[in-house]
């Protein structure tokens, strides 16, 4: 577990708090979604869980280590592993298997363990057969896969992800995605920062920031159809659930909280039947 608690947080002594009050935990196992406004603390908060920061106030303990004792920071930071937006900034080597090895290379694990490592995490995330491939030569996504199985090959329990899909296009998103799913099923914790509410419909939990604090928290089903509140924060919402909230205002009988196209057009279908029956269309 991420243990966050009472967390406050300035970068420089006296100035305005970056991060205020923050109390939250993260369990192993679980999808958790954070989305506010820019400036709001996400990036700031991410970098305490893995040590990059250590709270002013308060503590951040990973399974038990806390952060603030810096004989704790080498384990913390394999257990935690962070992706940024910009893949460009985040590949070192001058081979996709070399980049990856940079990790486990730190961990100083055996020749034998960094190599197996190194293929398991580039499988995970189906970039093995680019393993020989020079950096400069891969796509905006394939360099995201790459900085993400940079961070797996290290074994981390947690993985937190800053915007990883920012820079992408529509199609270098859905991989990167469909890998960030697919080593969740495996058991890695994620943890996953967007301004695309889309892409956390699936998390366990939503937490919502709001000028360095934690504005609210839920299913996303709750906080999503929340879309007076999150248009008020300058959040944008999911068209399907802004689709059936506007239906609702004319007066349409239909739940918001549908996150699903599917859910939303059985909404409509029997809205639309009922239109027809009642001889209003
Ligand atoms: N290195 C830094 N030095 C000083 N202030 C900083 C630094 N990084 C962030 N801040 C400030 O801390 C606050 C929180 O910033 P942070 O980057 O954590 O927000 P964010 O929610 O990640 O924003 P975005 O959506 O734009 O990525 C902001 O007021 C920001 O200006
Ligand atoms: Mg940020």
């Amino acid at each position: 577990m991420i243990e966050v608690k009472d967390i406050s947080f300035s970068y420089e002594r006296g100035k305005g708090r970056a991060l205020k009050d923050i109390s939250l935990n993260i369990l192993e196992g679980t999808y958790v979604g954070i989305i506010g406004p820019n400036g709001c603390g996400k990036t700031s908060l991410l970098r305490h869980f893995d040590g990059l920061l250590i709270p002013d106030k308060g503590k951040v303990s990973v399974d038990g280590l806390n952060t603030r004792d810096a004989a704790n920071l080498k384990k913390v930071r394999q257990l935690v592993g962070l992706v940024f937006q910009n893949p460009d900034n985040q590949i070192v080597g001058t081979t996709v298997e070399e980049d990856v090895s940079f990790g486990p290379g730190n961990l100083l694990l055996s020749p034998g363990e960094i190599r197996r490592n190194v293929e398991r995490a580039l499988e995970m995330v189906a970039m093995e057969k680019h393993a020989g491939r020079q950096p400069h030569t891969l796509s905006s996504g394939e360099k995201q896969l790459v900085a993400i199985a940079g961070v797996l090959a290290m074994n981390p329990r947690y993985i937190a992800f800053d915007e990883p899909t920012a820079y992408l296009d529509p199609s270098a998103r859905k991989r990167v995605l469909a890998a960030m799913r697919k080593l969740h099923r495996e058991g890695i914790t994620v943890i996953h920062v967007t301004h695309h509410m889309d892409e956390i419909t699936h998390a366990d939990e939503v937490l919502v920031m709001e000028k360095g604090a934690i504005a609210g928290r839920g299913k996303p089903a709750e906080i999503l159809s929340r879309i007076e509140w999150l248009k008020g924060l300058g959040l944008d919402t999911p068209p399907v659930t802004e689709l059936l909230w506007r239906l609702k205002l004319m007066g349409a009988d239909v739940r918001v909280e549908a996150l699903t196209l599917q859910d939303a057009c059985e909404q409509l279908y029997s809205v639309i039947e009922k239109g027809i029956s009642g001889g209003s269309i």
